[in-house]
């Protein structure tokens, strides 16, 4: 079929690509601005040809409910490849994917959740424990070692630190990827050189690492006994297990292992700076915030975090690429066509949210906030495996951390930047602590 692209910038491919990778968020807003709600991207690689870009919640939902072997959004990640591995549950399609994410899944629905809560309420003490009043606490990197810490256990377990303490400073290392790193990934010979270097050398340690551990854990005695993710994943195809699953071989949990290392703290220490930058800002919604975690309030807590995500957003859109020629929101797009949900856009619409730069968490209580509106964590067979977990983690730790300190303002202002593929705060989010008796 002849393409007939929705209309889109004409600056190029190489600018867009440059612009795209280092200011997403603005650069949709500008180009929604200018072409309306549907859009197309062209790009270079890793990025896609063409990229059309859905903002509006009817079409989003269209995309969400299509047919997983008419939309790939393994293919669409590609980008992630180098660092998941193909195994990734981000990164397969179809029969593949679907087993992964079977087989993920029971460690982050609602019982095995309620077993986590008092493991990262523990955690979270940990971390506030050392603080001090009265210093600027960059939130993005205590956030980041604080869910790093959590999601380890949660994959590994308790046990042996042996490792871990290697692993947390090279999966950080891992993440901050950008348009150069790419390069690398395009020319492999340039991973002789320099940073592409570094990169595939750290790569290939945490490698070493994470084998070593499954050589350890297989054989372990009695891996059954245990509830974290790796050795609910070692059960699979074991004589005790009642499913027929084959067992997953060392590559596949390999790849499994390092996606939700990554997926699962990266995103969440932003989410949770964002919100601890808002409630320094916003003195008022900080108060009622510590009356709800006096009061063991989750709801008020869970709102704040939601509306962190949503002013916030953290993860700009979800990719899918078409397997077949299709139409989507009466746009004919060919094969090969690489489409997003820009959840970015969908989150400031004033239409569905009122008031879109105003930080006010009551929205989400008011019931102001409608179905399909409110997507950070993507959708249909694609959702994200961790969005009850992050949740939960979050108002675990919020709560730790307003009963014990007052979170006081250093900037007016904080802007997003993107690292890797989510939006953190530029600066880090600073803020001041104050003992609570202290506090104004
Ligand atoms: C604030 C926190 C988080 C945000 C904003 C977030 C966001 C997202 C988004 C947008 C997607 C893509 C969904 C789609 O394509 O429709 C996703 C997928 C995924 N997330 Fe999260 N995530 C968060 C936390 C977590 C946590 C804590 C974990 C693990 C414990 C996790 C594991 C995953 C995995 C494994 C996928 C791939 C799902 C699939 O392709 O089937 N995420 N996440």
């Amino acid at each position: 079929m002849t393409a007939v692209y929705p209309p889109g910038p004409r600056l190029p491919r190489v600018v867009q690509t440059l612009v795209h990778a280092k200011w997403r968020g603005w650069f949709a807003a500008a180009l929604s601005r200018r072409y309306g709600d549907v859009y197309t991207m062209r790009m270079i690689a890793p990025y896609a040809e063409h990229l059309v870009v859905f903002s509006r919640p009817e079409h989003i939902r269209e995309i969400f409910a299509g047919d997983p072997a008419d939309l790939h959004a393994g293919e669409g990640n590609r980008v992630l490849g180098p660092v998941m591995g193909q195994h990734s549950v981000l990164l397969t399609d179809e029969g593949e994917h679907a087993r992964a994410r079977r087989l993920l899944m029971p460690a982050f629905t609602g019982s095995a959740l309620r077993g986590y809560r008092g493991m990262v309420a523990a955690i979270a003490k940990d971390h506030v424990d050392r603080w001090r009043p009265g210093t600027t606490l960059a939130t993005l990197d205590r956030m980041n070692d604080l869910t790093l810490d959590v999601i380890t256990q949660v994959v590994f377990g308790v046990g042996e630190r042996r490792g871990r303490d290697e692993l947390a400073p090279r999966l950080r290392y891992l993440v901050d990827v950008g348009p150069l790193m790419f390069m690398g990934w395009k020319w492999q010979r340039l991973q002789r050189f320099g940073p592409w270097k570094r990169f595939a050398d750290n790569k290939n340690a945490i490698d070493d690492l994470l084998y070593a551990e499954i050589t350890q854990r297989r054989t372990d005695a009695d891996p059954d006994a245990r509830a974290d993710v790796l050795s609910r994943l070692l059960a699979v195809g074991s004589p005790s297990e009642t499913t027929v699953d084959a067992p997953l071989s060392d590559a596949e949990l390999r790849d499994q292992l390092v996606t939700l290392l990554l997926a699962g703290h990266e995103t969440t220490a932003s989410a949770l700076s964002w919100a601890m930058f808002e409630l320094a800002a916003h003195p008022e919604v900080q108060e009622r915030a510590r009356r709800a975690a006096a009061e063991d309030d989750e709801k008020y807590l869970e709102a704040v975090l939601k509306e962190a995500m949503r002013r916030r957003t953290v993860i700009g859109g979800a990719v899918r690429r078409l397997t077949r020629d299709m139409t989507i929101a009466g746009h004919r797009l060919p094969r090969g066509t690489v489409v997003q949900t820009s959840i970015v856009l969908a989150h400031a619409d004033p239409g569905h949210h009122p008031d879109p730069e105003t930080f006010r968490p009551e929205r989400f209580l008011d019931g102001d906030v409608a179905a399909g509106t409110w997507l950070p964590f993507g959708g249909g067979v694609r959702r994200c495996i961790g969005a009850g977990f992050s949740l939960m983690e979050g108002t675990a730790v919020l709560s730790e951390v307003l009963t014990r300190f007052a979170l006081v303002p250093t900037r007016g202002h904080e802007r997003g930047r993107i690292r890797n593929i989510t939006q953190v705060p530029a600066h880090g989010g600073p803020v001041v602590l104050r003992s609570l008796a202290a506090a104004p």
